[in-house]
């Protein structure tokens, strides 16, 4: 399984391949899920192209495409669904109260339907693959959650459906979330140990850039999504900042044991 909201890039197509690989049917659900989308937030304009998916979806021998309209998804108001507490209140819990409920009523559906599943999920959006693995392992669902790396155009911008927002001069602009991120885990990689100056090199780098409006930098354990007061074990670095009306995520995650640090910014993207 391999949920998407659409308008497919080279990102959701790596998890495409990556179900192919590791799987013997691949199923890929298309639906700008309305119940993820806050009250002001950009439901109504979200890009979509169903003829464009369903080319990208041929292209990666994908067997099923399941594109549901929202009433065939939600056919009576829902009074049920799931939630996930604690690490859902962080990172971009925090100006997305609603959303991230939204994600797992989804996503619990979506496997509901398919049944038994492997169900792939990219880095790209870490907390939601943290809280998806939890919800999934909390309710035994039948369904085993594996996370994709994060893929980027070969400049650093990290791939989203929202990029299509930005003008050129945004896009240009946007190019200092990973550039943030590059240079903080630069700090991590020469021997530094506490997370603030750290956060303080990406939040400088975002200050930088005139068109970026910084919601927030955060370095945080991988897992549960707890602030660290020293930076040791599995990490996230994680920023969130609106260029113009458009809001965008970008992450690192960090292997540190000693002096030993590995780095994952994601894979850069050979086709598009
Ligand atoms: P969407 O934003 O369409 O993303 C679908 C899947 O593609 C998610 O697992 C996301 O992490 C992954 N993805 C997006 N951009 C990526 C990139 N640059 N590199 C790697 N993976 C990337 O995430 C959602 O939709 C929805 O919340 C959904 C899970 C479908 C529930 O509605």
């Amino acid at each position: 399984l391999v949920p998407t909201m659409g308008y497919l890039h080279e990102g959701h197509r790596s998890l495409m391949r990556a179900a192919r690989a590791a799987t013997d049917l691949v199923i890929v659900t298309i639906f700008v899920n309305p119940l993820q989308f806050g009250p002001n937030e950009d439901l109504d304009r979200y890009p979509r192209d169903l003829d464009g998916d369903l080319a990208a979806c041929r292209a990666e021998s994908v067997d099923v495409v399941f594109a549901p309209t929202v009433d065939e998804m939600y056919p009576r108001p829902l009074v049920t669904s799931v939630h996930v507490a604690g690490l859902t209140d962080a990172l971009c819990g925090v100006s997305r109260p609603t959303h991230f409920d939204g994600v797992t009523t989804v996503v619990a559906k979506l496997c509901s339907i398919v049944g038994a599943c492997t169900a792939f999920f990219g880095r790209k959006d870490a907390q939601q693959l943290a809280v998806v693995t939890r919800m999934a392992r909390d309710l035994d669902l039948p369904v085993e959650v594996v996370g994709c790396p994060l893929v980027r155009e070969p400049d650093g911008l990290a791939l989203s459906s929202r990029n299509a927002y930005l003008a050129p001069e945004q896009r240009r602009a946007a190019l200092a979330l990973s550039r943030g991120l590059r240079e903080g885990v630069d700090l991590v990689v020469r021997g530094e140990r506490d997370p603030r100056p750290v956060v303080a090199r990406v939040l400088d780098v975002l200050a930088a850039e005139a068109l970026v409006e910084t919601e927030y930098v955060e370095l945080r354990d991988a897992e549960e999504l707890e602030p660290v007061a020293r930076l040791d074990g599995r990490l996230l670095l994680a920023v969130a900042a609106r260029v113009g009306a458009t809001r965008l995520i970008d992450n690192a995650h960090l292997v540190i044991d000693g002096a030993r640090v590995d780095v994952d910014l994601g894979v850069v993207a050979t086709a598009s």
